[in-house]
This record gives structure tokens, C-alpha cells and sequence, in this order.
């Protein structure tokens, strides 16, 4: 049997799909190269928006003549119609149990997964959700959260830097309500001997401690990049969203950041057209916005979720066109701060970690996440160089190699 996966959504769906070919792999079937090419097709799905639950039903036809399991982040409420199209439809965390399987892990972190690349890893340090934002399906496509022991997740880092990886992404939905110290697993990781960075995603505003910004400071191998979502500017749709947070709170938190690391990039997530989302209420995330001066945010437009909060007790009131409008004003304020942070680097020299080659360019992220495109030849894929940056965009940075 040849295998192939389809993955939606975010960087931990990326990092299971690592671990479901892991899987595979070691039960003795083989990738296919193409879905057409398959015989066994792994849909891995997200639940975050519609858009993407109504995406996997679009693709049926394509997976006709093929076993097919979805897997992944499913709502409760969507899984029987789901279960109607797909041969089966399995657990992630059971992985190690899969009727392909050919040996038995409980613990699905447990497997080794196939990673992607060759030198930039993803670890998940914990998984699932104890928050319920009202708007959101995680909690319940992933469950409470689960951290996984720091003795494990510390042995897997240093593989990774014995096998030549140069960038590790410590994944989680909150990783800094990490139960075994969030600070104390990064410190442990940047002693690890080897050059390589480290990365975290997502952080969760409530539990951003004075102790994770010290540690952010002291930790050469850190870098200095961070995304902080707010889902909104103002503290009253927080309140509906079920953030324990309020404005004034998110400013204090990001100002000491900033005093402590002040070359560090800020991002952000935030989500428009939440129900009952006023005018005003939406002109406090622009204020937000231009206060903050973000390097680079995901804006969402309001997804109403089967079986969440917001989708059982608020309206979607705020139409699509409306939507639409305030995630491009949004858009526009953050093209412009971010074409200003950028500025800062023109005329300097900074270390890139080069990720892809296409097109005549090569392509890769600054220590502060920035995208850099810069001429060269393929062979340097998967190195650090030094690159002097020549023009700043809103999007990026453009520069030559030293
Ligand atoms: N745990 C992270 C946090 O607390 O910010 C976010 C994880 S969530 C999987 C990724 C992003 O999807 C959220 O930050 C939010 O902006 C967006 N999102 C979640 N539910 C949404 C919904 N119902 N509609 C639109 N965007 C949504
Ligand atoms: Fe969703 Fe909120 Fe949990 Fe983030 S913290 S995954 S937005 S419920
Ligand atoms: Fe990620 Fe989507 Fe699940 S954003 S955690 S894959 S619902």
C-alpha cells in the first residue's frame, strides 16, 4: 500500500502529519508521490474555519477508488456526517493503534515521526486546550491539554541537533501553559551545545510570565521573535470571546517585552467581525493596531463553530462584505508598520537561516522571523548566512549575500 497525506491547518497538524508518516513508514507502507499515485489517502483536518471543513468535501471525487481516513481535528458535532465519506475515521492521539499499524505505542508522541525537512524541526511540548474562547473548536477537536515530560521532549531536541537540525519550533496551542515550566524546558533546550534556533508557537496572553521574558532575554539560542495573539483591541469582545485579558493588560505585557528585548518582532491573530463586533469595538483593534505596530498578524474573519460557545448563544451578525472590509483596513494599517520595522534593517547585516530555493532566489527567515529573499544557488538550502539587506518591504526584506 502506498500512502498519502493531505494536511489542513496549523504547524501542529503539520508536525502530526510527521508522526502519521513516521507511522506509516514503519508498518512497512511506502509514500506515494501524489494523491493519484495512492492507495491509501490520510486527510489530516483542521476545524478552525468552515472554509475548511467545506474544502474537504469539495475534494471527494479525487479520493474515489482509494482507502480513505480522515483524521486530525474533528468537531463532535461534524463527525457523523463526516464518518458517511471516509472508509475510516480515526484519532490522532491513537495513532499507535491504527488498524495500518503494525506494532502498538499508546503514546502517540511516542513515534518517531518522518520529519519534512532536514533542518528545521517541529516539537509539540503539549497538545489540546483547557481556555474554550467562545469562538473556538480547538478544546474540542483536541481535547484538554496534555504536556508531554520534559525528560522526552529534551532528548528529542538534542537528536534533532545531533542530525544537523538548525531550527527547533517548541508547538503547542498554549505553550507557555506548559505544566513542567514552560521557562525551565526552554532553559534546559538552549544548553543543548550546537548552533541552532529556537522558536515557540502559540502564547497565550494570561500566562505570559515575567520569568518567560527573562528567560527569552538570557537564552542566546531564543529568538527574538514572538506571536501573541489578541483576537481583539477591545476588552469587551474580549470579554464575549471568553479572554481573560483586557487591553490595558495585553499593552503592560507587551511594553515590558519590549523593554527587555527591544529588538524583538511582534505578531499577532486576531479575529474581525466577532458576533456583535460594533463599529467602535472594531476601531479599538485599528487603535490597537497602530499602537502596537505589529511586524505581522493573521487576521481571521468570525468562523461560526458547530458546538462552541459563540455558536450556541451569539449571533454571527456581522455580514460577510463587512468582514471583508474591516480585515482589509486591518490589512492596510499592518502593511505600513510592518514596511516601517522592516526599514530599520535596511543598510544592515544580518544571519538568515536559508529555507528554499525558487524562482532564481533563495528564501529564508531572520533570527526575528522576517522573510529575506536574496540571489544565490540552491546548495546553500538549509544553512546560515550572512546577508546584507537592501530593501525593505511590507512583507519582507531583500538582500545579498555577504
Ligand atoms: N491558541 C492560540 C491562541 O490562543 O491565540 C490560537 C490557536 S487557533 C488554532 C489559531 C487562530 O485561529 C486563533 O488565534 C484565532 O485567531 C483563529 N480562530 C479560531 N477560531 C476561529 C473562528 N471561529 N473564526 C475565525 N478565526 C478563528
Ligand atoms: Fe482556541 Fe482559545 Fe485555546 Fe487558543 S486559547 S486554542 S483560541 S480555545
Ligand atoms: Fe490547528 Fe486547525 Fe486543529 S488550526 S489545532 S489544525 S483546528
Amino acid at each position: 500500500m502506498r500512502y498519502f497525506i493531505i494536511t489542513y491547518g496549523c504547524q501542529m497538524n503539520i508536525s502530526d502529519s510527521e508522526r502519521i508518516s513516521g507511522a506509516m513508514k514503519r508498518s512497512g507502507l511506502k509514500p506515494a508521490k501524489s494523491l493519484e499515485e495512492s492507495d491509501l489517502a490520510v486527510i489530516n483536518m483542521c476545524s478552525v474555519r468552515r472554509s475548511a471543513s467545506d474544502r474537504i468535501l469539495g475534494s471527494l471525487p479525487k479520493f474515489k477508488g482509494k482507502t480513505t481516513v480522515l483524521t486530525g481535528c474533528i468537531l463532535p458535532k461534524e463527525r457523523r456526517r463526516f464518518s458517511k465519506f471516509f472508509d475510516y475515521v480515526l484519532d490522532i492521539k491513537e495513532l499507535g493503534e491504527w488498524p495500518f499499524s503494525s506494532f502498538k505505542e499508546k503514546d502517540y508522541f511516542r513515534i518517531e515521526p518522518e520529519y519534512s525537512s532536514k533542518f528545521s524541526a517541529c516539537i509539540p511540548i503539549m497538545t489540546g486546550c483547557n481556555n474554550f474562547c467562545s469562538y473556538c473548536a480547538v478544546p474540542y477537536t483536541r481535547g484538554r491539554e496534555i504536556s508531554r515530560p520534559k525528560k522526552e521532549i529534551i532528548k528529542e531536541a538534542k537528536t534533532l541537533v545531533e542530525k544537523g537540525f538548525k531550527e527547533i519550533w517548541l508547538l503547542g496551542q498554549n505553550v507557555n501553559s506548559y505544566k513542567y515550566e514552560f521557562s525551565d524546558l526552554l532553559r534546559k533546550i538552549n544548553t543543548i551545545p550546537g548552533k541552532f534556533w529556537i522558536r515557540f508557537t502559540s502564547s497565550h496572553p494570561k500566562d505570559f510570565s515575567e520569568d518567560l521574558i527573562k528567560t527569552m532575554k538570557e537564552c542566546s539560542k531564543i529568538t527574538p521573535y514572538l506571536n501573541l495573539p489578541v483576537q481583539s483591541g477591545d476588552s469587551n469582545v474580549l470579554k464575549r470571546m471568553n479572554r481573560p485579558y483586557t487591553i490595558k493588560k495585553y499593552k503592560e505585557i507587551v511594553k515590558k517585552i519590549r523593554k527587555e528585548i527591544p529588538e524583538i518582532s511582534i505578531s499577532t491573530d486576531v479575529i474581525v467581525g466577532f458576533c456583535g463586533e460594533t463599529k467602535k469595538e472594531f476601531e479599538n483593534t485599528k487603535k490597537l493596531f497602530k499602537e502596537i505596530k505589529y511586524d505581522m498578524a493573521y487576521i481571521n474573519k468570525y468562523s461560526e463553530r458547530p458546538g462552541t460557545e459563540s455558536a450556541e448563544k451569539m449571533k454571527d451578525d456581522i455580514s460577510k462584505k463587512e468582514k471583508s472590509r474591516r480585515e482589509k483596513e486591518l490589512n492596510e494599517i499592518l502593511k505600513e508598520t510592518a514596511l516601517k520595522n522592516n526599514k530599520k534593517y535596511e543598510g544592515k547585516t544580518i544571519e538568515v537561516l536559508i529555507s528554499e530555493f525558487r524562482k532564481g532566489f533563495l528564501y529564508g527567515k531572520s533570527k526575528n522571523y522576517k522573510t529575506v529573499r536574496i540571489e544565490g544557488s540552491e546548495e546553500m538550502v538549509g544553512s546560515f548566512r550572512q546577508v546584507k539587506i537592501k530593501r525593505a518591504l511590507s512583507w519582507g526584506l531583500e538582500g545579498i549575500l555577504k
